[in-house]
């Protein structure tokens, strides 16, 4: 008997139990087990049915993704599984607890019942995967519950709650929570005494038609721009509603097998596990102590301060928040009230919830406040003397044992924590704007930062729902260090007389959402230009009073809707400062030469953080800016994307360019090598 099955009887019922942490992940060796352990009671005449159950957090949650970057899926596949188990002479039940997801749904599916516990959950996260459920998913789960509910649940990729799935037709009974075994158990036993014949899903009619299909794909038209998968699912559900079960089944494998091998599936399953791999930091093992974050002061009731708060708030954690005015203090805390009011507006929280999240708000006007706290984030101004000059006044304040963060995004972090006599405690805590919205937070490591200061970051990151990205300390860390090039690029661009919509257009083209200029507007120009130094573009648009989105006008105008027109005015603002750089016009680059400008330089700098050791690995470097700055998941973040197009083509691009533009392209020793000895950035 393999390592992961038990078989066992109790009464006349056989028991699969699969134990395979540490999520029970459908390997080829599980497949296996699951088969041999029904092979094992459709063979002993004492079992009269079986239930299916897993030991540990949950029922299966889908295939090994790992297996998938070792094609073909070996031999039993799920074709194999799914078939045994739908084909079982003796009834059989899946009894489901914590998340039956993707193969592991489609295997409790291919049961002839499902018991489960109010706690699981079952879904087919596939679609984040760049995949399909290809074990029967797309053919089984309309003939339960309608082609419309079908598609909308495997498009969405959410799980569904047990209670909804029991609603929906899908789970056939729920246990009560700690009774999975006995429940299913009893309720095996109850459809063996009836007797044959038992419902198989594949047996019934698929209800709804092609029309529905049309009006779900309407519901996530947003998600089909770039990835592949939801277009193939569409089809998956197409061939449930027009093929034969069977055929159906065959349309499947095909569309799965296709998107096995696509581009964009083996990019997002690198980001799958690279967004799981960032927390992992080599030199801190488990045994150095995490310290508990019962209460913070953020320093700043600002837009970032405001936004950071806003994330302790709502993990439960209270916050005494700093401002040096009582006027901005009371605008802090209104835009903090005024933010949740509205997500309650949408009922997504009561007036309740509101107020009891305001009121673990301390607003202080000192500083001498957080004497008492476990973490302080600061988060004023970008400017040096300011942050050294409250780390001085921290270091005398804060009790010892506090972890005292900034959340600056560029200056240097060690010198922040030379201002304090205890440097091991320093951290810097990098959120993205908006805070309480964006997922990534980089946490910059100092070099004195203490190793428990580190780990308690990290975990406090999934704490405050955000990922973490541990970052050495230099101009920009990793996300804005890298991106910056983006924004100099296209500036340059601009003054080139390159149409602005021709470089939005390429980016977007590429997959973002948004193209740079357009982003700049969203931002705000003021924002941007604030703490730099001498005559820039931007400083120019907002001296003409065009600050971007906010004001209507910026290197675009927008009219209410927010839609963007081009500007006379700007094109003068732009025409002018030209003239006063001297750069020489070329408007007509082509959009290969503007997408190599803006991109390659970007995973350039990420192959110098690289080096340099300021990233971990470049898998991280994908995650944040993936998380950071919207780039478009199903290219893997700008280094898995360079290994797509490979060292050797970027490296002569960049030499090109260098040979064009400068010093900004010339190639970093890691792509030289790389393209010179092979290999990748991302090494998994
Ligand atoms: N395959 C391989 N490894 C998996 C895995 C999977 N399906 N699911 C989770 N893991 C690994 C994670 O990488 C992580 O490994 P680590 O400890 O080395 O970092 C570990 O299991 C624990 O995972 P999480 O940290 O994510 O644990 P959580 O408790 O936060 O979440 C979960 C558990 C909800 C199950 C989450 O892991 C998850 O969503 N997993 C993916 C589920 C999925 O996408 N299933 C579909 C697979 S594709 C498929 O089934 C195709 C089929 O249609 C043919």
């Amino acid at each position: 008997m393999s390592e992961v099955l038990t078989t066992r009887v109790a009464g006349n019922i056989g028991i699969v139990e699969i134990a395979s942490p540490p999520v029970n992940a459908l390997s080829t060796a599980v497949r296996a087990a699951v088969i041999e352990g029904l092979r094992v009671h459709n063979a002993d005449d004492a079992v009269a049915a079986i239930v299916i159950l897993c030991a540990g957090r949950t029922f299966f949650a889908g295939a090994d993704i790992a297996e998938f970057d070792h094609l073909p899926i070996k031999q039993p596949d799920f074709d194999a599984l799914m078939t045994t188990a739908e084909s079982s002479p003796k009834p059989v039940v899946a009894a489901i607890h914590g998340t039956a997801l993707g193969g592991g749904f489609e295997l409790a599916l291919a049961c002839n019942y499902r018991v489960a516990v109010p706690s699981a959950k079952v879904g087919f996260p596939e679609v984040h995967l760049g995949l399909l459920p290809g074990a029967g998913g797309t053919q089984r789960l309309p003939r339960l519950i309608g082609t419309g509910a079908a598609l909308d649940l495997i498009l969405s990729g959410k799980p569904v709650p047990a209670a909804k799935a029991a609603e929906m037709g899908v789970v056939d009974l729920l246990a009560e929570e700690g009774k999975l075994e006995e429940t299913a158990i009893a309720f095996a036993q109850d459809v063996a005494a009836k007797g044959a014949p038992w419902p198989k899903v594949r047996d019934r009619a698929v209800a709804g038609g092609l029309d529905e299909i049309e009006a779900i794909k309407a519901k996530h038209k947003r998600q089909f721009k770039g990835f592949k998968a939801p277009g193939h699912i569409v089809q998956a559900l197409e061939a449930a509603v027009t093929l034969p079960f069977e055929e159906g089944l065959r349309r499947e494998q095909e569309l799965f097998g296709e998107l096995l091998i696509s581009r964009e599936s083996a990019a997002q399953r690198h980001v799958f596990f690279a967004q799981r791999l960032t927390a992992k930091v080599p030199d801190i093992g488990k045994d150095v102590p995490i310290l508990p974050i019962r209460k913070v002061g953020v320093i700043g009731a600002g837009t970032m301060g405001g936004g950071i708060t806003m994330n302790f708030l709502q993990a439960g954690v209270p916050v005494t928040l700093v401002e040096m005015k009582q006027e901005a203090l009371d605008r802090g805390i209104a835009t903090i009230r005024k933010n949740y009011e509205r997500t309650a507006a949408k009922g997504r929280m009561t007036m309740e919830q509101v107020d009891k999240l305001m009121s673990l708000i301390d607003p202080v006007l000192s500083l001498d406040a957080l004497a008492d706290v476990d973490l302080v984030v600061e988060a004023v101004f970008e400017e040096i003397s300011i942050k050294k000059d409250i780390f001085g006044q921290l270091d005398g304040i804060c009790r010892e044992g506090a972890i005292l963060a900034s959340n600056t995004s560029f200056l240097d972090l060690d010198d922040i924590a030379s201002a304090t006599s205890r440097p091991e405690w320093v951290v810097g805590m990098h959120f993205f704007s908006p805070a309480n919205v964006m997922p990534l937070l980089e946490v910059v490591r100092g070099a004195k930062t203490g190793k428990e200061v580190i780990a308690t970051v990290m975990k406090l990151a999934g704490t405050i729902r955000k990922t973490p990205v541990l970052a050495g300390v230099c101009h920009g860390f990793i996300a804005n260090r890298i991106m910056e090039h983006l924004i100099v690029q296209s500036q340059q661009m601009v003054l080139e007389g390159v149409p602005l919509r021709t470089i939005d257009k390429v980016m977007n083209d590429y997959g973002f959402a948004m193209g740079p200029i357009a982003m700049l507007d969203l931002i705000g120009l003021d924002v941007l230009v604030h703490g730099a130094s001498g005559r820039t573009l931007m400083g120019d648009f907002v001296a003409a009073g065009r600050r971007g989105q906010k004001t209507g006008k910026g290197f675009y105008d927008y009219d209410a809707d927010r839609k963007a027109t081009l500007s006379d005015e700007a094109a003068k603002i732009i025409g002018d400062f030209a003239t006063y750089t001297g750069i020489a016009p070329d408007p007509g680059q082509s959009e290969e030469n503007i997408r190599q400008r803006l991109l390659y330089p970007v995973v350039n700098e990420g192959a110098k953080c690289l080096e340099e050791g300021i990233a971990l690995r470049a898998s991280d470097i994908d995650v944040a800016a993936i998380l950071g700055y919207n780039w478009p998941v199903f290219t893997g973040g700008p280094m898995f994307w360079g290994d797509t197009i490979g060292a050797a083509t970027l490296l002569q691009g960049l030499k090109d360019l260098e040979g064009r533009y400068g010093s900004a392209f010339t190639p970093a020793a890691l792509v030289q090598k790389l393209a010179t000895e092979g290999g990748r950035f991302v090494n998994r």
